[in-house]
């Protein structure tokens, strides 16, 4: 059922666990993704960023992610990753997205707080939930800029927090979008004193290529939604790969259903790890 992700993120809040937000780019994913919350009767969240809509345009899949929420047998909250134009932001609460995230990163501490607010006051309209980001996630959601990462001060998230309201609030502490080029140190001191002095359920992006001990330890400290986007992409893409060379895909809908097993199978390994399996009954 499609649901309010504030509702999510409260019920991880309790549970002490994190939701997955996956990242998606076409109906297989979709279909991949709400199999295996399915499977493990696990919340989850489906996204698509802004800068994706290139691919995959906002009126063409965003019916297609809100229908497929609203179908699902466990709770699924929609919403539109790293929006940058307030044009695409109306847009996707039009379409029934329950929550929307106002990437502001790059802006004055000042601005990103006022930016932020008239999102919020857009949102409210559509009893939609805002995320919003202060300090910089490395790299940009599609590769295409080499954003430097910029920690988070936590008096910054708790101004932030306390001006905005926001309902979930991305931080950076070392994280960064894409493939890491060496392993990733997450600060998780920053990720403390955030948790303790913000009551917001935290947001941790670039979840690809972070350990399963550091992804455990982030959703016991305050992170309460993990975006993965690039690892979907590149199981999809493996799948398909492995199928070829095993022969296996004779024909379109094989094609079809390896794609729909690969975003299946990361998202299973994600939810798992994230403790959110079993939780869908909580709402
Ligand atoms: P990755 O591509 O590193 O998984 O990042 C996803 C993300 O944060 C989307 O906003």
């Amino acid at each position: 059922m499609l649901v309010n992700m504030r509702d999510l993120l409260h019920d991880a809040q309790e549970g002490n666990y994190a939701v997955g937000s996956f990242s998606v780019a076409n109906m297989e994913m979709v279909l991949g993704v709400l199999k295996a919350a399915k499977k493990l009767n696990a919340p989850v969240i489906l996204q698509i960023a802004e800068v994706r809509l290139k691919q995959s345009p906002l009126e063409v899949i965003g019916p297609l992610m809100v229908a497929a929420a609203e179908a699902a047998d466990t709770p699924v909250a929609v919403h539109f990753d790293h929006g940058k134009t307030t044009e695409k932001i109306s847009q996707a609460l039009e379409l029934g997205f329950t929550s929307v995230m106002f990437d502001g990163s790059h802006l004055p501490l000042e601005e990103n707080i006022a930016e932020t607010k008239k999102i919020i006051a857009l949102a409210e309209q559509y009893d939609a939930a805002v995320e919003a980001e202060i300090g910089c996630v490395g790299g940009s959601e599609d590769g295409s800029e080499d954003i430097a990462i910029n920690c988070t001060k936590p008096e910054d998230a708790v101004r932030f927090a306390e001006e905005t309201g926001v309902d979930a609030l991305a931080i950076a502490i070392g994280n960064a979008h894409g493939n890491y080029k060496s392993t990733p140190k997450l600060r998780f001191d920053i990720l403390e004193e955030c948790e303790k002095a913000v009551d917001a359920p935290l947001v941790l992006h670039g979840g690809t290529g972070i350990s399963p001990d550091d992804f455990v330890k982030c959703s016991k400290t305050g992170i309460k939604k993990i975006n993965i986007a690039t690892a979907t992409f590149d199981m999809v893409e493996k799948t398909v790969h492995d199928c070829y060379n095993e022969n296996s895909i004779n024909g379109y809908y094989d094609l079809q259903a390896a794609e729909v097993n690969g975003a299946y199978e990361n998202a299973k390994r994600h939810i798992l790890i994230f403790g959110s399996d079993n939780k869908a009954e909580v709402l």
